[in-house]
C-alpha cells in the first residue's frame, strides 16, 4: 500500500507542470503486495447500463471541472488492462439523475491500466460528504464497489461512510482540478 501512496504523493505537487499523463507507475515493495481497494456501499443511486465514455461533461453543465485519472492494478502489482470502470455522481447541486445517464459513464482501462475521466466536482447533499461512486471490475473478476473522496473537505469528518483510504490526490491545474487514484482489484486468477 505504501508504494501507491508514495507514487501518488510524488505527482500531487500543486503548481508543478507535471501532467497527469506522466503520472508515475506505482511500484510494489520487495515483499508486500498492494492492498485491495476498500469496498463501500453503492448507495441507492446506481443505474446499470451506463454509456461508455470518458467525459461526463455536457454543454452548460454547472460545476468545477475535474480530471480524474489513475491506474487499475492487481494485488501482485501488475496493471490490469480492459478493466471495467463505471462512475456515477451527483451534479453540482447535489442531485443525481435517476431517470437518464447524466454524470454516469463507464470505460475500460488501457494496456498500462490507466483510466481517465473528465467530469465535474460533485456537489454536496444532506448526510454525505463530497464523493464519486465507482464500480471496478477486472475482466472476469469480482466487482469492487467503492467511493472516492476529496482531501480537505470539511464534510468528511461528519460522514460515517467516509474512509480516508479512499481520498484522491487532488491538485489544481490552470482551470480544473486533477484527481489521482489507483484502484487495486482482484483479477480473474
Ligand atoms: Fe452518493
Amino acid at each position: 500500500m505504501s508504494g501507491i501512496a508514495v507514487a501518488q504523493d510524488s505527482d500531487a505537487t500543486p503548481g508543478s507542470d507535471t501532467t497527469p499523463v506522466l503520472a508515475p507507475t506505482p511500484e510494489c515493495g520487495d515483499t508486500e503486495d498492494f492492498e485491495v481497494t476498500q469496498a463501500q456501499t453503492a448507495g441507492p443511486f446506481f443505474t446499470p447500463d451506463s454509456p461508455e465514455r470518458t467525459s461526463l461533461l455536457e454543454d452548460g453543465m454547472p460545476g468545477a471541472e475535474l480530471l480524474l485519472t489513475g491506474y487499475v492494478y492487481a494485488p501482485n502489482c501488475e496493471p490490469i488492462p480492459g478493466a471495467l470502470i463505471d462512475f456515477w455522481q451527483c451534479d453540482d447541486a447535489g442531485v443525481y439523475d435517476n431517470v437518464g445517464y447524466t454524470l454516469r459513464g463507464h470505460q475500460f482501462s488501457a494496456d498500462d491500466g490507466r483510466y481517465e475521466l473528465t467530469t465535474i466536482v460533485p456537489g454536496l447533499y444532506p448526510g454525505r460528504t463530497r464523493h464519486i461512486h465507482v464500480n471496478v471490475q477486472a475482466p472476469n473478476g469480482p466487482i469492487l464497489t467503492s467511493q472516492l473522496y476529496f482531501p480537505d473537505e470539511p464534510a468528511n469528518a461528519a460522514d460515517g461512510i467516509f474512509d480516508e483510504r479512499l481520498i484522491m490526490d487532488v491538485s489544481e491545474d490552470d482551470d480544473r482540478q486533477i484527481g489521482f487514484f489507483t484502484f487495486v482489484v482482484e483479477g480473474n486468477s
